[in-house]
């Protein structure tokens, strides 16, 4: 297979409601090669599959998951914000149920999220590992976070898992206006990263040439027009992470 990694974002948040079985299924049935969720944590500990550390957006409900138990979270419809009012309701589902479906049909990028106020959520990490390992799911999960210590904790916790570092342009600005690849580039290596999933709009062909060099693999994200996949195809990214798996399978087929 000579092309990116096809990512279904959120599931295929342009298809169904963003991270519910509904949205899992639309990246399955376009055969998205992973389908990527967000994580966060309830009051009581379970892993729950959500992008916002605040249900409002999603469900209509106020407040943050970490105030809310499982069963409460399993009382509300990720649906019912969705543009489509014909959608049946969507229960929040948590981690296991997604590996649950997508064991043996794809691969799942699992993106570790923190608070509204940034803090991280206590033993998250051993939580995932533990889920990964009692699916059999270890070659199949790749970690993911905008939070490098998340990484190197569960990387401790389970070195098999892979990790891929994610960088948006807060990241970026660091570096300055006239930024050098190279320094970024050098910078994520010197972290211990194999592994960059960057905002599409940061990924410049200098940059992109700069992890090559140093055999960081690289990934973009959220990729939803089809002129751009084509680019970032080209260029020789690893992955591309798109809202729409079907336009991914359009353009990205194994004969293109
Ligand atoms: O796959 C990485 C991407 O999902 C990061 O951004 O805000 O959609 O979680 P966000
Ligand atoms: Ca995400």
């Amino acid at each position: 297979m000579n092309r990116p990694l096809r990512v279904a974002h959120r599931g295929g948040a342009g298809l169904a409601p963003e991270n519910t079985l509904a949205a899992f299924r639309q990246g399955l049935a376009f055969k998205a090669d992973a389908v990527e969720l967000d994580l966060h944590m309830s009051q009581d500990g379970a892993l729950i599959v959500a992008h916002d550390p605040n249900l409002k957006r999603a469900t209509g409900t106020a407040g943050d998951i970490h105030e809310f138990t499982l069963a409460q979270l399993q009382q509300l419809n990720a649906a019912a914000t969705y543009k489509d009012k014909t959608i049946e309701p969507q229960r929040i589902p948590t981690l296991q149920d997604v590996l649950e479906l997508v064991r043996g049909r794809a691969k799942v990028q699992i993106e570790i999220k923190v608070r509204a106020d940034d803090t991280r959520y206590a033993g998250i990490e051993a939580k995932v590992a533990d889920a990964v390992r009692r699916y059999g799911m270890i070659d199949d999960v790749v970690v993911i976070s905008f939070n490098f210590p998340t990484l190197h904790d569960i990387t401790a916790l389970e070195p098999r898992l892979q990790t891929c570092a994610l960088f948006s342009t807060s990241y970026l600005s660091r570096f300055g206006v006239w930024r050098d690849d190279a320094e970024v580039a050098e910078d994520i290596a010197s972290r211990g990263f194999r592994c960059v999933g960057a905002k599409h709009t940061t990924m410049t062909e200098g940059l992109f040439q700069a992890f090559r060099a140093r055999d960081i693999q690289v990934g973009v994200w959220t990729v939803n027009d089809e002129a751009e996949m084509r680019k970032f195809a080209a260029m020789g990214v690893n992955f591309i992470t798109s809202d729409r798996p079907d336009l991914l399978q359009k353009w990205l087929s194994d004969a293109n």
